[in-house]
């Protein structure tokens, strides 16, 4: 399906909004790939977060666009967004086949390409927010010049690369100071270690759409994990 193009002025669909639990498929079991989507937003879920990898810019090898596909009409019919986090060289070159599989936003790494800006653009004429992605290494400063065109700063809070790492604890205050920079108009993800623990800190940092892979799918009831993720980063808010 095509759609518009987006500006900095069109809304955010509704899913994104407010504080969000997004559940990682890296960790599910690909197996029963629709029911453990389908457990996860029964519970609450409207964001479901989709990890690329190339075997390049990291170097695990995951899923692409045909297994997107296979999802993203029963997210979107449950009123759900797909949110593509490409962990790949050249992302550029990829943009248009995710949004036709049904991304809802495409996330890439300000360390991958050094055409940042006109990534952001791409990915918004194809009618997804704009996602910039930046490693524990790399300094908020780096997408200083970028706030008016991105929609989403994902701030890494472990490497790229591998779920059920240990959260980086200097990532807080990182969060607060991307918030900062960026003010309250652009989303602020994190993504790595996220769970009843850190979910409450993330979101009284400034975040406000948290990933978490493992500790939702890693554990034996997926939909009670979400809940309370879910809960803890409220109460933290
Ligand atoms: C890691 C991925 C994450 C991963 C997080 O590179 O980007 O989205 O699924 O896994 P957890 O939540 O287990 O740290
Ligand atoms: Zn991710």
């Amino acid at each position: 399906m095509t759609k518009q193009p987006r500006t900095a002025e069109t809304p955010v669909p509704e899913s994104f909004q407010g504080i969000r639990i997004a559940p990682s498929i890296l960790s599910a079991d690909f197996g029963k790939l629709g029911s453990q989507v389908g457990e996860v937003m029964e519970a609450g879920a409207k964001v479901i977060h989709f990890d690329v990898m190339d075997g390049q810019f990291v170097p695990p090898i995951t899923i692409g666009p045909l297994v997107l596909a296979g999802i993203a009409d029963q997210v979107h019919d449950a009123g759900g967004v797909v949110d593509v986090h490409l962990m790949i060289e050249n992302p550029d070159r990829q943009f248009e086949d995710f949004a036709k599989a049904g991304a809802d936003s495409i996330i890439f790494h300000e360390e991958a390409t050094p055409h940042a800006h006109r990534c952001c653009h791409a990915i918004r004429e194809l009618g997804c927010l704009a996602g910039v992605a930046i490693n524990p290494g790399t300094p908020v400063e780096a997408v200083s010049e970028l706030k008016e065109m991105a929609d989403e700063i994902l701030v890494m809070t472990v490497n790229p690369g591998w779920g059920g790492q240990p959260f980086i604890e200097t990532s807080p205050d990182k969060v607060k100071r991307m918030r900062s920079l960026v003010g309250d108009d652009v989303l602020i993800e994190v993504d790595g270690g996220i769970g009843t623990g850190t979910a409450g800190t993330m979101a009284e940092a400034g975040a406000t759409l948290m990933v978490a892979g493992s500790a939702i799918f890693g554990t034996e009831d997926p939909a009670q994990a979400y809940k309370d993720i879910a809960a803890a980063a409220e109460a933290g808010a």
